[in-house]
């Protein structure tokens, strides 16, 4: 696959794109961040939203933006010792979707490996310790096979934490 990753560009048109789950529900509010909010959020850098194509088709899209993590969540051994902070940086992905047509083909795991890249990149430059992200509980696995890890704190809501350290 011809798989191509860029920003947004305002005033992109999409259309026939479906991020819901198979049973058509949305509980991250992927599908509709992407549909009513993707503008609003990209251009005021609250988001920086990237569009993946295959070729020229638009198929998945994901969101970065600054963040941090609590030390709480993180394993025994992840502590940095000799230091007082309470949460280390951390490159959020706020959202991620792959259209439905496009599903188990492998582009999402692309698109954790490319957001792992960039967030090492910019944490070279900027100290950047973790990648995390939300999810529902179902897509644990998913994000595990991306080397992602389950954060320590108790899910809230069938939400849990994951996290990534960068190298
Ligand atoms: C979750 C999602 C991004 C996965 O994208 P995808 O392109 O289908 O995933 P991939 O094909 O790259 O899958 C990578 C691996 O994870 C597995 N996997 C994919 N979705 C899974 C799921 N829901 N549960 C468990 N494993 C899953 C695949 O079988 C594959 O395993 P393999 O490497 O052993 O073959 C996609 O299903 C989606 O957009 N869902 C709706 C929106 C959503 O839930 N986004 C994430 C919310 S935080």
């Amino acid at each position: 696959m011809d798989l191509r990753f860029k920003p947004l560009q305002l005033g992109e048109k999409f259309q026939n794109l479906d991020f819901r789950e198979e049973d058509n529900s949305d509980p991250m509010e992927i599908d509709s961040f992407f549909k009513n909010e993707r503008e609003t959020y990209h251009k005021n850098n609250l988001s920086r939203v990237w569009i993946i194509r295959e070729k020229d088709t638009p198929i998945a899209y994901f969101t970065t933006s600054m963040n941090s993590i609590e030390i709480d969540f993180l394993s025994t051994g992840e502590q940095v010792s000799d230091t007082t902070t309470k949460r280390y940086p951390a490159v959020l992905i706020g959202r991620m979707g792959v259209d439905k047509k496009y599903r188990k083909k492998g582009i999402g795991k692309k698109v954790c490996n490319f957001c792992t890249g960039l967030s090492s990149f910019i944490g070279q430059r900027i100290a950047c310790r973790y990648i995390i992200l939300e999810t529902t509980l179902n897509k644990i696995p998913f994000y595990e096979k991306s080397g992602f890890i389950k954060a320590e704190k108790l899910p809230r809501k069938n939400k849990v934490w994951m996290y990534r350290k960068l190298v």
